[in-house]
């Protein structure tokens, strides 16, 4: 008999993680992701090398938080760029869709974890089945992040393309990401086409970045009650 874990959602992140982390090979460039599901590869990347089941690899954080506890793991890490060429990252979504598009940036993280994907031979998404979506937006609020300056230019502008927007609050202000930055939480229900509102926002002086990874995962691990699946798509030319 198979006894139900206490927490089950916490359980399938673990599960997703550590599975996503035995794909690291020796001597790879690794891209360590941001959040609670991400946390367990780094977790198990760190064990695998202390158990000297994994030698010869340097890590990137796609955040602060990230980089503190990868080196609190032992983890060693590079600093002050990105190599030219990152042989895999891992890293979490909170919405999913069937063809691998993801909503990331919950953790107010986007920009940097896009920086990292977009430099990654192969980027590995790890979730929960609770976080596959039929439409992108279905579930979450699209996170946008935008400069300081004019931020309520830039409310007015994604209302003005038809979302809700709630700006991101922070201890006693507003939230600020690693870059200073501010988060606007934009909800505009299933979207039609994130592709195009993408372009749309990438067009838009003063928002520095926004949640949706349009082809951007080369693989998605789901963690469920049905167990570990692994579903593999082609690995992708990294950007120079
Ligand atoms: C961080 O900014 C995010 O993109 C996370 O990767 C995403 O929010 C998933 O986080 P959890 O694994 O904690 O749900």
């Amino acid at each position: 008999m198979t006894s139900t874990p206490a927490d089950p959602e916490a359980h399938f992140k673990q599960q997703a993680g550590e599975y996503a982390a035995s794909l690291v090979l020796p001597g790879m460039v690794v891209g360590l992701g941001t959040g609670s599901t991400a946390i367990f590869a780094t977790r198990k990347i760190g064990a695998r090398l202390k158990a000297g089941d994994l030698r010869d690899i340097v890590a990137v954080a796609t955040s602060r938080a990230t980089d503190a506890a990868a080196r609190a793991l032992g983890l060693p890490m590079l600093t002050d760029d990105i190599p030219r060429e990152i042989d895999i990252t891992i890293d979490g979504a909170d919405e999913v869709d069937p063809e691998v598009n993801l909503i990331k940036g919950g953790g107010g993280a986007l920009l940097r974890e896009k920086i990292v994907a977009q430099s990654s031979h192969r980027v590995v998404i790890v979730v929960d089945a609770e976080k596959l979506s039929p439409r992108l937006g279905t579930h979450w609020p699209l996170p946008v992040e935008t400069l300081a300056f004019g931020w309520r230019s830039q409310v007015r502008f994604l209302e003005n393309l038809g979302a809700t927007v709630v700006p991101r609050p922070g201890q006693g202000d507003l939230f600020r990401t690693d870059q200073g930055n501010i988060i606007l939480d934009s909800r505009f229900g299933p979207i039609d086409d994130p592709q195009a509102l993408a372009g749309t926002l990438d067009a838009r002086a003063g928002l520095v970045g926004h949640g949706l990874f349009i082809g951007m995962a080369t693989d998605l691990v789901v963690a469920g009650e049905d167990g570990v699946r692994h579903i593999e798509r082609s690995p992708r030319q990294a950007t120079p």
